[in-house]
């Protein structure tokens, strides 16, 4: 018999751990207990998986489409030496410092991302992710009341350009993680990087609030790509997008990771924002990421 399936909540609005499961051999009922969990808790960490690109591909679509089917997250270069700071890898990476939802900057945004650590540094490199649902239900009614109908425009260029990464630094960086893909990423090298002409041409504009297709609880919907509301100036927009953020991305509603190598987590785009920490940018640090699809019907921008 094998250990029976354990999801403990965290002390906080999201989040749980997961154990005695393995993800790489689901039964369908332990398969149903977690997508129930991951309504419930939006990020789910399930310790000392190890899993292989496929195994970790093949979970991710048991919950839709992936729009990543597997992407290394990381500053080695393939012979292993560290990538500079000024690297347009690096950059994009640190980009991913600043809370964030993945793919609100494409047409389609995403619906759930999994990320596995494969290699560490000794300190920092966690993972932090904060409950929009949760900080949409805390505001004050006037809060509320003042972005009920307000969009913001997403764009990675913007957000890039905001942590000092020109666009083209930023297309070369792009192109340099699609040559880091391995077998099972449908990317190659010297593809044309995916992002590139859909970001430039018409970034998409997407409500502050947006109801969960599946709960159908309201949540904010903002963070780094955020910008530019329709009707406001750039400073107010951006005033108005930061205080949200700062208000939100505080606990009870946040919750960090702290990785060992062989670990798994999975959390809802459409609920949480998420970061990665700093590290000491001369050690290596390399996570595997897939990413689900959102649906179009529910995750398409204007
Ligand atoms: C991501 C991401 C954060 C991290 O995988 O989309 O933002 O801690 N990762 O690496
Ligand atoms: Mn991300």
């Amino acid at each position: 018999m094998n250990e029976r399936l354990c999801i403990e909540p965290a002390d906080a609005t999201l989040g749980a751990t997961v154990t005695g499961v393995r993800l790489a051999e689901l039964s369908e009922r332990e398969w149903r207990s977690i997508e129930a969990a991951f309504h419930e808790r939006a990020v789910l960490i399930f310790p000392g998986q190890h899993l292989s690109d496929d195994d970790q591909a093949a979970f991710g679509r048991r919950f839709g489409e992936l729009s990543i089917e597997g992407q290394p997250f990381t500053n080695q270069n393939p012979d292993g030496s560290v990538r500079p700071p000024d690297d347009p890898t690096v950059q994009l990476l640190r980009g991913n410092e600043g809370w964030h939802t993945d793919s609100s900057f494409q047409p389609i945004s995403a619906k759930a991302s999994i990320l596995s650590a494969r290699k560490l540094p000794s300190r920092g490199g966690e993972t932090g992710w904060a409950d929009m649902r949760a900080a949409y239900e805390a505001l004050e009614p006037a809060m509320r009341e003042r972005i009920a109908n307000l969009r913001a425009y997403h764009s990675l260029f913007h957000s890039q350009a905001k942590v000092g990464q020109g666009s083209e630094s930023m297309v070369n960086g792009l192109a340099q993680m699609q040559a880091d893909g391995r077998a099972g990423t449908g990317m190659s090298p010297g593809d044309t990087p995916r992002y590139e002409a859909e970001v430039e041409q018409a970034p998409p504009l997407r409500p502050l609030v947006k109801a969960h297709p599946v709960t159908g609880r309201p949540a904010l919907y903002i963070g780094r790509h955020a910008y530019g509301i329709p009707g406001m100036s750039e400073e107010a927009s951006e005033r108005l997008l930061q205080e949200l953020v700062d208000f939100a991305c505080r606990p009870p509603r946040v919750l960090e990771h702290r990785w060992s190598v062989g670990d798994v987590a999975i959390w809802d785009n459409r609920r949480v924002l998420h970061r990665a920490r700093p590290w000491d940018s001369s050690e290596p640090r390399e996570m595997f990421h897939v990413r689900v699809a959102g649906d179009p019907a529910t995750e398409t921008g204007l």
